[in-house]
């Protein structure tokens, strides 16, 4: 069996056929890899991080090249594609230093001549399972830091995009990073599940890392859970955003229009719910649908608003959602909703849209507690819009699906960015900025069902790649047990002024 991916955009022409690996052949991986991992370990860190500033180096050499190759087989708009390829590169540039810090801390002990210290060890062989919305950019944020730590790592890319999760391989390779260090294997979902249950059974597996649907999380971590590992998991979310009268509406507008339908809403951090104050309800909602009906859409390498859906399973999973809507909600943001074609066709459309998969941007008001589609993560060009009166109900609706990975509130009050801050049960908080975007060097993550309280990214992702060693060193020739051959000094308890 091979996969093929495609260009979404022009489904003509094939990207890439790649075959598919067998349970077989990712365990005899996952072997390879946990060997390579033990010489790996014994390099020193900053010539680890070494290593890891020739890949930047290279992603950078080659950032159009594969920022092209992104847009061509994911099918995200080219500006965007460079923009995850500079997440690489930034990814890169953060831990390379980090091989020269990995700090670990010198801690006083309780008694003299004794010494405490702590250490970051390798977990060891990690299994990292991404998805196609960002072959490049979430991929390194598991990659770059695991490699760094010591630790091999062999990966299972989408089957969708194959041609860039091999590029990248090779750039890894081409920096330094031994052939088995890292090992990339094309899969099916079914074959990789099974793998990694003989994997973690034969003790070849010490870490998953997972980003994707919270369904499949939740399996993974289960079965990692039996055998007493904790995965990394980077899941779904029903991102919401809030907007108070207050608020700057121009700059709600541009952020509401990125956050819901940048890579056509198909990032894990995309815009889910839209909470308009009731006072401001109906002007906005007027605005964004005008704005949404008159934006560009098609061809990825023309300044669009988004391109085509990664592939027609996307497409078909969108196409469900929209069977969701109900008689009391409101559509606005196109001539049609579903799969953009000749015969369905949409204003300012760019290119061809019966050669690729094309959607429709959809804006669905009324939206209520008990829809489905107010508990759904859509991860398509659906956003769904809702009213409330005060903030504290805004805050309720937006923990109340219990998702929490992305949120973003625009105020101009203080009062209300600190409220939202501390009521919001998300990972991640904006204020005046969209759901979508964040920084590599920040930690990364949600909670309830968008993760089980993993970070990724910036210093926060180490405790996903090592594991803390601490020692103690007495040096006093004789027995000293702690908490009770202590010092004590003297003091007086009854003492009063
Ligand atoms: C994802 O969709 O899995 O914050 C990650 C963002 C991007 C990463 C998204 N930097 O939108």
């Amino acid at each position: 069996m091979e996969f093929i991916s495609q260009n979404p955009a022009n489904l003509q022409e094939t990207i890439a056929k790649s075959p598919a690996a067998t349970e077989d052949q990712i365990v005899a991986a996952l072997d390879r890899a946990k060997v390579a991992q033990r010489k790996w370990a014994a390099v020193p860190a900053p010539a680890r991080g070494r290593v890891i500033a020739n890949v930047g180096r290279l992603v950078e050499k080659n950032k159009e090249s594969l920022s092209k190759l992104v847009t061509k087989e994911m099918g995200k708009v080219y500006k965007e594609a460079l923009g995850e390829v500079q997440e690489v590169i930034d990814t890169c540039d953060f831990f390379l230093g980090e091989g020269r810090r990995l700090y670990g801390q010198t801690v006083p002990s309780e008694m003299n001549n004794k010494n405490l210290f702590t250490f970051r060890m390798p977990v060891g062989n990690v299994l990292v399972i991404t998805a196609g919305n960002f072959p490049a950019a979430v991929p390194s944020w598991y990659i770059v830091p695991a490699l760094l730590a010591g630790n091999s790592v062999v990966w299972k890319p989408s089957e969708f995009t194959p041609a860039v999760a091999n590029a990248l391989t090779s750039l890894f390779h081409a920096g330094g990073v031994p052939k088995d260090l890292l090992i990339t294997v094309v899969a099916d979902g079914a074959t990789t599940f099974d793998a990694m249950e003989k994997g973690l059974a034969k003790g070849l597996i010490n870490k998953v890392g997972f980003t994707g649907s919270t369904e499949v999380g939740r399996r993974i971590g289960a079965k990692t859970g039996e055998y007493i590992q904790s995965a990394c998991l980077e899941l779904g979310g029903k991102n919401p955003m809030v907007v108070m009268p207050d608020a700057n509406l121009d700059l709600v507008l541009d952020g509401a229009l990125f956050a819901g339908f940048g890579t056509a809403g198909q990032r894990c951090t995309s815009l889910g719910t839209l909470w308009l104050h009731e006072s401001i309800h109906n002007t906005f909602l007027e605005k964004y649908s005008i704005t949404v009906s008159e934006a560009k859409i098609g061809d990825p390498f023309q300044d669009v608003l988004y391109g085509p859906m990664i592939n027609e399973k996307y497409l078909s999973n969108h196409l469900k959602h929209l069977d969701m809507v109900q008689a009391h909600h409101k559509i606005s943001g196109s001539t049609a909703t579903g799969r953009i074609t000749k015969s369905s066709p949409r204003k300012n459309f760019v290119g061809d849209p019966d050669v690729g998969v094309f959607a429709h941007p959809t804006i669905v008001s009324g939206i209520k507690e008990e829809d489905e589609l107010y508990r759904t993560e859509t991860f398509g060009p659906l956003v769904t819009v809702g009213k409330f009166k005060t903030l504290d109900e805004a805050i309720a609706l937006s923990n109340g699906h219990g998702y929490g990975l992305s949120s973003a509130i625009y105020t101009n009050d203080p009062q209300n960015v600190w409220r939202f801050r501390e009521g919001i049960s998300a990972g991640m908080v904006s204020i005046n900025n969209s759901t979508s975007g964040a920084e590599a060097h920040l930690p990364f993550g949600g909670n309830g069902r968008s993760g089980n309280g993993s970070r990724q990214s910036g210093i926060w992702v180490l405790d996903q790649f090592t594991r803390w060693q601490s020692m103690n060193w007495d040096w006093s020739n004789k027995l000293q047990k702690a908490q009770m051959d202590t010092v004590e000094l003297e003091h007086n308890p009854d003492f009063i002024l």
